[in-house]
């Protein structure tokens, strides 16, 4: 880099911090001002960078899955079918279309309309300018939300913990874990054989410890065992994959098999989850929402944008 792009970028990055010291009152520049000259903005800055390279990380394991599936990150095997009931029950194939958050995050979504890859309206009636805004769903966590479980949510601390992923997809819950914490075990339960291949060929192109991260090709309902050795368990919402009458069963299931003490991590908050299967009454008492375990690290995130995962432990 020259002297002359030195001072150039320099005089940038002081006119960017400018424009936000510009919009705070004297009070809150006075407590900028002690925090920079701390040593925990010396640590804030450089857990930022180590959240930087881990979200570089994962975005190359999505690049390496985007080459391994169709562009719709759908299977051919797969049966995947909008809910009749719950916050996603307006979804029909006509008006959503799915882009995997894990997959591409929202400069790349803006990228791909940009280049006539993806839309963001469909026709109402076939002739006009009468459009409608898709619904963009996600069927895996982005990389945001993701980093927030495991630095805000989760205690920092999980050694000798295991980590269960119910529907694990395209591994991304898997991945972040075994980047993000120390956590012992990770463990991926998946239905579909596709999907369980794509993770098992990640783990084995970045060379992942074979000790620490597994998939299992099944359905949870038959892995009450792995189930009941869970101390963290994340479950993305499964609407588009089993129908009502199955989901109710797997709560069952979860509430007969989920130890006592563990962390569930949903990101819709169980009243919804259970109040359109009308489930909510009868499980109540059976967990209790908590606090955020990191709650120092909400400072690497928009929080508003993680309002929406939610952390439970077990009665
Ligand atoms: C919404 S995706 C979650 C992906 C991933 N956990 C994430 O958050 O990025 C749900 C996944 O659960 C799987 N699934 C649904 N019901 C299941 C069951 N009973 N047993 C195992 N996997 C299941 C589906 O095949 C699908 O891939």
């Amino acid at each position: 880099m020259s002297d002359s792009d030195e001072g150039y970028s320099l005089l940038s990055a002081k006119s960017r911090l400018l424009d936000v010291f510009a919009d705070l009152d004297d009070l809150e520049l006075e407590s900028i001002e002690r925090w920079i000259s701390s040593l925990s903005y010396k640590k804030d800055l450089e857990i930022k960078k180590s959240l930087i390279n881990s979200d570089k990380l994962l975005k190359n394991i999505g690049d390496s899955i985007k080459k391994m599936i169709p562009f719709e990150a759908e299977m051919s095997t797969e049966n995947i079918i909008p809910p009749s009931v719950g916050d996603q029950a307006d979804c029909n194939k006509d008006n959503t279309c799915h882009v995997d958050e894990f997959l591409y995050d929202e400069k790349q979504v803006a990228e791909l309309v940009k280049r006539g890859k993806l839309k963001r309206q469909y026709c109402l009636d076939c002739s006009s300018r009468n459009v409608q805004d898709l619904i963009f769903i996600s069927h895996s966590l982005s990389r945001q939300a993701l980093q927030y479980i495991f630095k805000v949510l989760l205690p920092n601390e999980l050694e000798d913990k295991q980590i269960l992923d119910i529907g694990s997809r395209l591994g991304s819950v898997l991945y972040a874990a075994y980047h993000l914490s120390n956590a012992s075990r990770i463990v991926g339960i998946e239905m579909n054989k596709e999907c369980c291949e794509v993770q098992e060929k990640i783990i084995g192109q970045y060379s992942m410890d074979l000790d620490r991260i597994s998939v299992v090709n099944s359905d949870v309902l038959e892995r009450h065992d792995i189930v009941e050795c869970s101390d963290i368990i994340i479950m993305n919402v499964l609407d588009f994959f089993v129908d009502e009458e199955k989901h109710r069963e797997m709560w069952y299931f979860f509430k007969k098999h989920f130890k006592k003490g563990s962390y569930l991590i949903l990101n819709r908050t169980i009243a919804e989850t259970l109040g359109c299967l009308g489930l909510f009454e009868e499980f109540m008492d059976w967990l209790s929402i908590c606090k955020p375990n990191q709650m120092e690290n909400e400072v690497f995130f928009d929080v508003e944008d993680y309002s929406e995962l939610y952390l439970y432990s077990i009665n």
